[in-house]
């Protein structure tokens, strides 16, 4: 099932985790690569054909083998007693959120989180369901306890967020809730469970959109959520089998694979990255840049208390007018013009201008993929090269 086994808890490095946990041989003819179960139905004991008495399975939407075996790697990574996997990560995240939501409820909301999740809960549940929200920059405890009402159901943060990568004090935000009985969910994609596990910090429910690193190669798109028995046994019998929104298992099968290698590709991407960002805090060309744990991001002691490394996600501001920037990514060769991030690849996309979150306006995000960071760095030296000295 979606839960942790016994022989499962023998495995405690990440490492080991990602390399052996669920993948039972013996269950499986000892195939070291597991069976993609694509079946909808497995059918029950009769008395007359040979299913073991008890079998847990019954219907793909709810649980299947293929599947449980990414969520207990994801259980195991997040320290969580199990994990479920979502047909994409916005998924996830809406069955996360809608655990905690109840009639006239009231939500506290990082103001930075992903843009569909701020759609979600400020748009589609305040406008339909009369669900009230309170934005908050989240870099302030205080801030968040001050946003807090009686009918306060839910936390929901994002640390750090995937644009101007804002952190939250987890430990701080979590011991708070606990004691006024409030909710808290995580979206976790961009730290990963390999540089931060916020289940251990007092989160109530880990969301990732696995569609990222940890599928890793930009061929699913998928999510999955982390937390402790109940939780997950709850989001598994109504939200998750409700809404319909389960991973299908070719899909939970490239996760497994993608995940295979998530350390290894997390440690080279944020090689590459430091690099990058290093020559970007050191150009003439750029104002401003973000990088969590770079020498000039603004929460380093956060991300030294949470973190435990880097990805290849950053966003920076070049000089120049709107015009001139839009200019410069059309003459990135190594970067493509792209929304995602997480996969093998570079990429980039303007993603500045939410006043309200103070997200600057000629933000660049880009996305340092697996190619030669020699190229990489070239490839952005020609292409801020016609831009005006900062001043
Ligand atoms: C930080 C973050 N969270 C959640 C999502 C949603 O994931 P998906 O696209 O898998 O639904 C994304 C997707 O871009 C994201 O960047």
């Amino acid at each position: 099932m979606a839960f942790l086994t016994e022989g499962d808890r023998k495995y405690t490095t990440p490492e080991d985790i990602i390399a052996h946990v669920g993948d039972e041989y013996g269950k499986f003819m000892g195939a070291i690569v597991p069976p993609i179960f694509q079946n909808s139905l497995f059918v029950r004991y009769n008395g007359a054909n040979d299913i073991p008495e008890g079998n847990p399975y019954a219907y793909t939407r709810v649980s299947n083998p293929t599947t449980d075996i990414a969520e207990r790697k994801v259980a195991a990574l997040e320290g969580g007693d199990g994990a479920l996997c979502f047909s994409s990560g916005m998924g996830a995240i809406s069955s996360a959120v809608m655990h905690f939501v109840r009639t006239g409820c009231h939500i506290v909301l990082v103001d930075t989180a992903y843009g569909p999740t701020m759609q979600l809960i400020r748009d589609y549940l305040c406008k339909k369901f009369a669900v009230e929200y309170t934005l908050v920059h989240g870099t302030d405890t205080q801030e968040i306890i001050d946003a807090v009402r009686p009918n306060t159901t839910l936390i929901y943060l994002e640390s750090p967020s995937s644009v101007v990568f804002r952190m939250q004090d987890l430990d701080a935000v979590t011991a708070f809730a606990r004691e006024k009985g409030i909710g808290t969910v995580i979206d976790n994609s961009y730290a990963t469970p390999i540089n931060q596990q916020p289940l251990k910090h007092g989160v109530d429910i880990v969301c990732h959109t696995a569609s990222k690193y940890l599928g890793g190669h930009s061929d699913i798109v998928a999510g999955v959520i982390a937390s402790r028995r109940e939780i997950i046994e709850s989001i598994q019998s109504t939200e998750r089998a409700l809404y319909g929104s389960n991973m299908d298992p070719h899909q939970s099968w490239l996760l497994i694979r993608g995940m295979r290698t998530l350390i290894v590709r997390l440690r080279q991407h944020a090689a590459n990255a430091a690099k990058v960002a290093e020559y970007l805090e050191n150009s003439k060309k750029v104002l401003k840049v973000f990088y969590p744990g770079s020498r000039t991001y603004a929460q380093n002691e956060l991300y030294h208390k949470y973190m435990s490394g880097g990805n290849g996600l950053m966003s920076f501001v070049p000089s120049g007018t709107a015009e001139e920037v839009r200019a410069f990514t059309t003459r990135l060769h190594m970067f493509q013009n792209g929304v995602s991030w997480g996969g093998f690849e570079s990429l980039c996309v303007t993603a500045g201008g939410i006043p309200e979150a103070e997200v600057p306006k000629n933000l660049i995000r880009l996305h340092v993929g697996l190619e030669n960071v020699d190229t990489l760095i070239a490839d952005l030296d020609q292409a801020l090269a016609p831009l005006p000295d900062k001043e």
